[in-house]
């Protein structure tokens, strides 16, 4: 079976967004791959977050992938900062990680942007070399992210191609693994900008845990155009692209299928539609959120995860260390 990898970085909660592009494809994976699934919360502290806000987070990203259906019998669910591997290996990959790629990340200019160098926490900076040794650690085969990650990934394999044509070959090279569609789910407000936890206004954004009143309201006041037309054009039509992506991706329907529908019919109808499915959606992954966060069902799937995870990031690491002879026997 061949290995797959990937995590999210739960600094808030998690975005519909995060579930189109990844969440819902780890899902599907965990019957076909050897899938090993954590929770970044090393990450998470890149930025500046109240622990209390952080530890509800965390809690509430495991119940999340639960409620989603990962399941622990067929995929590896763990806290990141459990297998301590992670920070060790991150490190030894920040040593062979160039100041220039890093500053070419795109992800380090948006989150920086208008920050002066004095106040931006370095571990922002070398973020993209610990999540290569998030993927490194397990011969990951394939990385499902979307397209937000492609260049974090694309790191991954640079280090790893760098360590083996240093040391000899040791890692397999990932292959970022992004879907066609819903790769990038975009803000209701603003459909030209990526739909993140992080948004100013939370009126683009909908989270996996709103209210299913206030979500369907997102979905009606999302900017559209005046072209009274439902096609998929994602530079004329954005804001209506974006809405077709999101239901395709919920609905299983083609956006084909869904254009062909809407036909004639104004965005107050299809907006209406989307919303029914985005609900529908919600309501089923909550209810199961609701059961698990008041189980000791998280306790359990952490402590096997994170078991069945060190044995092998144990192997992984002694052999790094041996190669670049850090270790003295
Ligand atoms: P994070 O937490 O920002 O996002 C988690 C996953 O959700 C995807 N995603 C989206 N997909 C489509 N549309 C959107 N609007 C959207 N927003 C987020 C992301 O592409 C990602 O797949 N650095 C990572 C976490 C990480 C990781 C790793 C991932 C740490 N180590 C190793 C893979 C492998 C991050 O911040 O993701």
């Amino acid at each position: 079976m061949k290995r797959m990898v990937s995590g999210i970085k739960p600094t808030g909660e998690l975005t519909l967004g995060n579930y189109i592009g990844a969440l819902r494809n780890f899902v599907k994976y965990q019957d076909d791959f050897d899938l090993y699934v954590f929770i970044a919360n090393l990450h998470c502290v890149t930025v500046p977050i109240e622990p209390a806000e952080l530890r509800k987070n965390l809690k509430d990203a495991i119940a999340l992938y639960l409620a989603c259906g990962l399941d622990p019998e067929k995929c590896t669910i763990f806290l990141q900062s459990d297998v301590l591997e992670h920070a060790q290996l991150g490190w030894l990959l920040t040593c062979m990680t160039y100041m220039g790629e890093l500053n070419r990340m795109t992800q380090f200019k948006e989150k920086t942007h208008n920050q002066q160098d004095e106040s931006i926490g370095a571990g922002l900076f070398v973020y993209p070399s610990l999540m290569a040794a998030d993927i490194l650690l397990y011969d990951a085969d394939y990385v499902p992210v979307g397209n937000d990650q492609k260049q974090h990934v694309e790191l991954a394999r640079d280090l790893a191609q760098r360590f083996n044509n240093r040391y000899s070959e040791t890692f397999v090279v990932p292959e970022p693994k992004i879907a066609e569609v819903g790769a990038r789910i975009m803000s209701l407000s603003d459909p030209n900008k990526k739909m993140s936890k992080s948004e100013e206004s939370n009126k683009g954004c909908i989270y996996l845990l709103d209210d299913l009143n206030v979500a369907r309201k997102k979905v009606m006041s999302a900017v559209t155009d005046n072209l009274a037309q439902v096609k998929y054009d994602k530079e004329n039509q954005p804001g209506i692209s974006n809405l077709l992506e999101i239901m395709s991706s919920l609905s299983s329907e083609s956006i084909e299928s869904i254009c062909s529908r809407f036909e004639g019919k104004g965005y107050g109808d299809f907006k209406a539609a989307v919303a029914d499915v985005v609900c529908e959606e919600l309501a089923k992954i909550q209810s199961k959120y609701h059961d698990i966060i008041n189980s000791d069902m998280i306790e359990t799937v952490l402590k096997d995860g994170a078991e069945k995870a060190h044995k092998q990031a144990f192997k992984k690491l002694k052999k790094v260390q041996k190669k670049m002879g850090i270790d003295i026997m």
